[in-house]
């Protein structure tokens, strides 16, 4: 395989100096780009996108030719995994995503095993079109949902503000939860490990609902399960945590073997950083409603970031949370380009 030109993500994330802080964002691959709707609607969904590995390349790179970005993030998404279980994924238009088989009973519950991973053949050969067509650019990332969140979907049947039928269930049928999260941990450890032999370089789990647990229920379905899911990818792959209300629990995040804890916006970055010392990177955390204001707002907000950094070694910029919709494009542009300037090492002679 090819050296990467610009391998700036890899290196922050081994807290090595870097030449600028590397920036890419979540969802960055999305509806904010008139590019992205077009290929949307021509693949008549967003599954039919996801499955088609020549379209869901298209649309990974779209991003990348309009912005100096230095990563791309594979286009798919989290809930690939319990689709291939027989749940039946769907996304309408404007609405979430649904499941049209979730998990209601006992008799679902028992029925549920870890999926052949053929049946997301199409997301590893995803993966190995998204390396030929970047020959080399900028890294991959490959990832997936944490056991814990993906049983969140699978349990509720779509989103949700409070998740009540998940949290009920953590209360009168920890068993159940137990096995649900189980039979999880075992398919994405699969599938990571099939994303990483496809030519994955960096691995990242979104761990989106952890935040809302108890410390006990945190411990026993989010963290434990993410541990689990870290211990198998492979030495040298460096990994990503994205975790969603974080808040007093990082030290515990930082020590589940991930080597970059993705932050919220809610976080300050400094703190963060004298929580964790040097043990891990840090990924964010820009508040992504900052880039539905204007240029100069933009660039005082990416500052801010980039002050709460501090300038050590091992930062990734991003957003705190996946871009909004009604982003315009040019402020991700001056974000981008932001980042860049504060941040380059003066050249040395
Ligand atoms: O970041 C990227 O560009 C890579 C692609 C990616 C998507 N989803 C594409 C997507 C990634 C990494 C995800 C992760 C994901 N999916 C998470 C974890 C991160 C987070 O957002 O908290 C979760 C919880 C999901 C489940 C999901 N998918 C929801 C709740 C929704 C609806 C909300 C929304 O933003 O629309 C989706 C749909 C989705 N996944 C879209 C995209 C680009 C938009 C839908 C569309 O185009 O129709």
């Amino acid at each position: 395989m090819k050296p990467l030109a610009n391998d700036t993500l890899l290196r922050a994330l081994r807290r090595e100096p870097v030449a600028h802080t590397p920036v890419w964002l979540m969802r960055q691959a999305g509806r904010y780009l008139p590019e992205y709707n077009a290929v949307r609607a021509k693949a008549g969904s967003f599954m039919a996108l996801a499955t088609t590995p020549s379209l869901a390349t298209e649309v990974t790179l779209q991003p990348l030719d309009r912005f100096a970005l230095d990563a791309a993030i594979l286009f798919s998404d989290i809930l690939t995994v319990p689709d291939a279980m027989g749940l039946g994924l769907t996304f309408a238009e404007g609405e979430g995503p649904r499941f049209a088989r979730p998990l209601r009973d006992e008799v679902a519950i028992d029925a549920l095993a870890v999926p052949d991973m053929a049946k997301l053949r199409y997301v590893f050969d995803t993966v190995g079109e998204i390396k030929r067509a970047l020959d080399g650019r900028v890294p991959l990332i490959g990832f997936a949902g944490s056991p814990f969140t993906l049983a969140c979907y699978m349990i509720e049947g779509g989103g949700s503000a409070d998740f009540t039928t998940v949290r009920r269930m953590a209360h009168a049928r920890p068993d159940l939860m137990d096995r649900i999260v189980d039979v999880n941990a075992r398919a994405v450890r699969a599938y990571v490990r099939e994303q990483v032999a496809a030519g994955a370089d960096v691995v990242m789990l979104f761990d989106t609902w952890g935040g809302m647990l108890t410390a006990a229920a945190f411990e026993r379905w989010s963290l434990a399960s993410m541990r689990h899911v870290l211990d198998t990818v492979p030495r040298g792959v460096p990994t990503i945590l994205f975790s969603r209300g974080a808040g007093d629990r990082l030290q515990r995040l930082a020590a589940t073997g991930a080597v970059c804890i993705g932050l919220d916006w809610s976080m300050d970055l400094d703190a963060a950083r004298r929580a964790v010392g040097d043990r891990v990177a840090l990924q964010g955390n820009l508040d992504p409603a900052a880039l539905l204001t204007d240029a100069a707002s933009v660039e005082r907000a990416v500052r801010a970031v980039l002050a709460a950094a501090g300038g050590a070694p091992g930062h990734v910029f991003n957003l705190g949370h996946g871009i909004l919709p009604s982003t315009p494009p040019d402020h991700v542009a001056v974000l981008v380009d932001t980042v860049h300037r504060l941040t380059r090492a003066p050249k040395s002679q």
